[in-house]
């Protein structure tokens, strides 16, 4: 596909852009948390500038492969471009007045600091903690409410150019269905959380079932109002545990799964 250099352009420096708020704005909170409420334990050193180098490589690598993977009609062009910037501008405000409480936590070490009104027995054990200190856990509406912006912010900017590199090795394993109708296709997201990799599904994949499965209710809201509003088949949302997923064996043709496994107890893991 002949491509407009402009629109390359265009691609990188958002890409470019968002990194750099996220690099600024972790350096500017944690500076002026430590500044607030001073954690004694924490030692800052010197990062080396090799690796410095090498993740600059990596991440400009990802948006090779990013704009590459686009190039090859893997997915259309929208997807690049497809940022909630109000939604952050809404969020971005409380991700700033939660900050106390998650730098609390981190400092206090105090990973089960949850809701009092959740029903310990509907989720396995591991489930029940603030991973990355995130406020709630994945358990209120509140936590799904800032979850999209306080990855992206971890992630510098390059959230959903990792997501989108599960597309292309589906596309690839989804010739094997080639004498099937497009309709007939099943796809199904594990752990699908706030639903950003079903709006990457979704523009890949215009015709075929894709459903979401997710443990929290609060995310799989928060998943119903991201994909409301796009073309195409209504995407299914399903509760569920992706230890024991409520489909019947060759009943899916591709399964995806996101950012799940390193939250994931080892035995866990080896299970899968
Ligand atoms: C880091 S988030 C990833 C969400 C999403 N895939 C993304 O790209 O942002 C992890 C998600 O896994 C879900 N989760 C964790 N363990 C699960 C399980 N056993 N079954 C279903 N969902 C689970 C959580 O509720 C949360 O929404």
């Amino acid at each position: 596909m002949a491509t407009d250099p402009l629109t390359k352009i265009a691609y990188k420096t958002l890409q470019q852009g968002k990194s750099i708020a996220g690099l600024a704005h972790k350096e500017i909170s944690s500076r002026l948390m430590n500044l607030i409420s001073p954690d004694k334990d924490l030692k800052s050193f010197d990062i080396d500038k090799n690796l410095l180098i090498d993740i600059q490589k990596s991440m400009d690598a990802l948006r090779e492969e990013d704009w590459k993977d686009y190039e090859e009609n893997i997915y259309p062009q929208k997807l690049l471009f497809d940022e909630p910037w109000l939604r952050y501008l809404i969020q971005y405000p409380k991700v700033w007045l939660d900050m106390p409480n998650t730098w609390e936590r981190r400092k206090n070490q105090k990973v089960n600091d949850l809701p009092k009104s959740i029903d310990k027995d509907n989720y396995p054990n591991y489930y029940l903690r603030n991973f990355h200190h995130q406020t709630d856990g994945y358990l209120s509406d509140f936590s799904a409410s800032i979850y999209d912006l306080q990855v992206d912010i971890l992630f510098n900017g390059s959230a959903n150019s990792m997501r989108r590199r599960i597309l292309k090795p589906l596309k690839e394993g989804l010739i094997n269905f080639n004498d099937r109708k497009n309709s007939s296709i099943k796809i199904l997201d594990v752990a699908t959380g706030s639903g950003r990799t079903l709006k990457q599904l979704r523009g890949a994949f215009p015709k075929e079932k894709i459903i979401g499965l997710d443990l929290s209710d609060s995310y799989l809201k928060e998943a119903s109002r991201h994909i409301s509003d796009l073309d195409g088949d209504l995407i299914e949302l399903i509760k569920g545990n992706a230890e024991d997923l409520p489909f019947e064996d060759n009943s899916l043709q591709g399964v995806s799964c996101v950012y799940l496994f390193h939250e994931l107890p080892e035995l866990l893991e080896k299970k899968f």
